[in-house]
C-alpha cells in the first residue's frame, strides 16, 4: 500500500479523467415538501437546455401518488431522468442532480444520498422559512461539512421579507447566510432581482406559468430601480437594503463557504422564473468540483487513480417477477467503463460490469463511461451492500456512509411461530441492504426483534418484502421510544446508560450499541450523565 506522500498511480488516461472531473457538479436538493423542489428541478432543465418548455406538472402530481417527481417529469417531457439521478449539461458543465425523496418516501436512503453529493442546494419557501425536513437534511450536510447554496423560492407570493428570511436561516440552522441576490418588491410587486455578485439588477417580464425563460432586462442598480414600476417608498427601502448587503458576498470567507458554515442566499420564483438566470450563472462557480475522498487508511485518494466508488443506495425491485436489485455507485476515482472487471470489498472474485445503466425508469440507457462525480447504477449480483467499495486494481475501502439514527421503532415478530429463523434471516438481509435497522428487543424475551427506521413507510416496505421474499407474515407491536442515539463501544458509558432514567441500551445485528429513550427528558438526563459527545446522531 502506498503512503499518503507517494505519487498517485497516474495512468495514461489521467489528464482526460481530471478534465472530465473538472467539468462535473454533483449536488442534491434539500427541501421540505412543497417548497418547490420539483418546479425548480424542471426549471433547471429548462435553463440547462434539456427541455424547451416547462409545463405545469400540477395535475400529474396529484394523480401519481407515490411515484417519483422526476419519473413524472420524464413521462411528460420524454426526456431521460431517473428516480435517482438526473443529468443535464449547460455550457460544458455536466450536472448530476441526486434525488432526495420527500413526503412519505423520506427514509434513510434520502439521507444517504447526501453522502454521494458534493454540495446541497437548499430550497426554502419564502413564506415558511426553514422547515422540519430541511433541518434533518441540513444536519447531514453539516456532519459532512459540504457547501450549501440556498434558493429562497416563491417570492412572487407574500412571504417573509428577505432580512427576516436570512435571520430565520441563521437561527434555525446556525449557518451564516450571505446575500448573493436580493429581491426587488415581493408578492404581486415582485419585479426584479439584484445580482449581488455581478452587481446588476435584472428586471423580469412575467410569462404565463414560466413555461419559457423569463424575458429579462439587465441594468446597473440605480438605472434599474428607476425603471421599475414600484412606489418611491418601496424603491427607497430596496436601495437601503442593497446598501446594507451589497458587499456581503464579496467579503464572504471562502473557507466558511467550503465547509458549510456560510451559505450564499439567492431569491426568486421557480414558478415564474424570476432570479433563475442569476442563480444558475453563479451556481456553476459555487458548486464544487468532485471532491477527493479519504479511504480508511486515511489516504486522500486522487481523482485520477484507477476506478473506485462506493455504494450509497440499493434499490430492490418490488415486482416479484423481477426480483433484481440495483446498486447506485458514486464514482470516487478514475474512469468507469462498461465491461470492466471490478472487485467488491474483501471478496477476491472479480465481477464484470456488463450492463451498467444511468437510469432506473423503464428506459434503462446503457452507460459506456463515467468519471468522478458521476453515479452509476449497477445490477447487484448480491455482493454489494450499503457502503461497499467497488474498485479496480489496488484495493481501496471507503467508510463514508454513516449509520443514521432511526426515529421510528416497532416490535416485529412472525405470525407463524415456525418461521422465526426466516424472520431473523430476512431482517438481517434487509438491514444489510439498508432498508431497516434491526435490534434485539431491550430485555426482550421470545422471538421478537426491534425495528428502527428514519421514515415510517419503511415498515410497510419491510412487511411487503418479508412476505414476498421470505414468506414471513409480520406482526407489529408499537413501542413507546421517543428518540435514540448510537453509542461508542465503551463499556463504561454503556453500563452508565443501562442504569439511566427511562433509557434502554441494546445492540443491532452487527453489535453496534444504541440507547433508546422514553422521552426528551430521558435524553437530556443521559446527556448530563455521559456527555453529548458520547451520544451520536451519526455513527461511522
Ligand atoms: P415540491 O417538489 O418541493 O414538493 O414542490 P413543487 O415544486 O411541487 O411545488 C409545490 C407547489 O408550489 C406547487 O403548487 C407549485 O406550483 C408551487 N410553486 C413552486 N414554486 C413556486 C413559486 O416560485 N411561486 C409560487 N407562487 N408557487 C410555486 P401546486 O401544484 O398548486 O400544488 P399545491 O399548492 O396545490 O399543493
Amino acid at each position: 500500500m502506498s503512503t499518503a506522500a507517494a505519487p498517485s498511480p497516474v495512468g495514461k488516461n489521467a489528464a482526460p479523467i481530471l478534465e472530465e472531473a473538472r467539468n462535473r457538479r454533483t449536488f442534491a436538493i434539500i427541501s421540505h415538501p412543497d417548497a418547490g423542489k420539483t418546479t425548480l428541478t424542471e426549471k433547471l432543465l429548462l435553463y440547462g437546455g434539456a427541455i424547451r418548455e416547462a409545463g405545469s406538472i400540477k395535475q400529474r402530481k396529484a394523480a401519481r401518488h407515490a411515484a417519483s417527481d422526476w419519473m413524472a417529469i420524464e413521462q411528460e417531457r420524454g426526456i431521460s431522468v431517473t428516480s435517482s439521478v438526473l443529468r443535464f449539461e449547460k455550457d460544458g458543465i455536466k450536472y448530476n442532480l441526486l434525488d432526495t425523496p420527500g413526503h412519505k418516501d423520506f427514509s434513510e436512503d434520502t439521507l444517504r444520498t447526501l453522502v454521494a453529493a458534493d454540495c446541497a442546494l437548499m430550497v426554502i419557501d419564502s413564506a415558511k422559512g426553514v422547515e422540519e425536513q430541511t433541518e434533518k437534511l441540513f444536519e447531514v450536510c453539516r456532519m459532512r461539512g459540504i457547501p450549501v447554496i440556498t434558493f429562497v423560492n416563491k417570492y412572487d407570493r407574500p412571504g417573509m421579507d428577505p432580512l427576516e428570511v436570512l435571520s430565520n436561516i441563521e437561527s434555525k440552522l446556525g449557518i451564516h447566510p450571505v446575500a448573493a441576490a436580493w429581491p426587488l418588491g415581493y408578492g404581486t410587486d415582485f419585479q426584479g432581482v439584484y445580482d449581488v455578485i455581478g452587481r446588476k439588477l435584472h428586471l423580469y417580464i412575467k410569462a404565463s406559468h414560466g413555461a419559457r425563460e423569463a424575458d429579462t432586462e439587465i441594468f446597473d442598480l440605480e438605472e434599474g430601480v428607476a425603471n421599475a414600476q414600484l412606489s418611491e417608498s418601496v424603491k427607497e427601502a430596496f436601495m437601503e437594503e442593497c446598501e446594507l448587503i451589497r458587499d456581503e458576498f464579496h467579503e464572504m470567507d471562502p473557507d466558511e463557504y467550503n465547509t458549510g458554515k456560510a451559505t450564499p442566499v439567492f431569491f426568486g420564483s421557480a414558478l415564474s422564473n424570476f432570479g433563475l438566470d442569476i442563480f444558475l450563472e453563479h451556481f456553476r462557480n459555487l458548486a464544487p468540483q468532485p471532491q477527493r475522498y479519504t479511504d480508511n487508511t486515511e489516504q486522500l485518494r486522487s481523482l485520477d487513480e484507477p476506478f473506485s466508488g462506493f455504494v450509497f443506495k440499493l434499490q430492490a425491485n418490488m415486482n416479484p417477477e423481477h426480483r433484481d436489485c440495483t446498486a447506485f455507485v458514486r464514482v470516487a476515482t478514475g474512469k468507469f467503463e462498461r465491461g470492466i472487471e471490478v472487485k467488491v470489498d474483501d471478496l477476491s472474485k472479480k465481477i464484470r460490469m456488463t450492463s451498467p445503466h444511468t437510469l432506473m425508469a423503464d428506459d434503462r440507457s446503457l452507460l459506456e463511461v463515467a468519471y468522478p462525480g458521476d453515479i452509476v447504477a449497477l445490477f447487484n449480483p448480491g455482493e454489494f451492500k450499503i457502503g461497499s467499495t467497488v474498485y479496480k486494481g489496488e484495493k481501496k475501502k471507503y467508510d463514508v456512509i454513516p449509520l443514521f439514527t432511526p426515529e421510528h421503532f416497532i416490535k416485529a415478530s412472525s405470525k407463524d411461530p415456525f418461521r422465526r429463523k426466516q424472520l431473523r434471516e430476512g431482517l438481517q438481509q434487509l438491514s444489510e441492504e439498508g432498508v431497516v435497522h434491526v435490534f434485539e428487543v431491550p430485555n426482550g424475551v421470545g422471538n421478537e426483534l426491534l425495528l428502527g427506521t428514519v421514515g415510517v413507510l419503511q415498515f410497510e416496505v419491510v412487511q411487503h418484502r418479508m412476505l414476498a421474499e421470505y414468506k414471513v407474515e409480520m406482526h407489529y407491536t408499537p413501542v413507546p421510544y421517543h428518540t435514540a442515539r448510537w453509542l461508542p463501544e465503551n463499556e463504561e458509558i454503556i453500563s452508565k446508560l443501562k442504569t439511566a432514567f427511562s433509557t434502554h441500551v441494546t445492540f443491532d445485528l452487527d453489535e453496534n450499541p444504541i440507547a433508546l429513550f422514553d422521552s426528551a427528558y430521558a435524553l437530556s438526563q443521559a446527556i448530563e450523565k455521559v456527555g453529548e459527545e458520547n451520544l451520536f446522531k451519526f455513527k461511522r
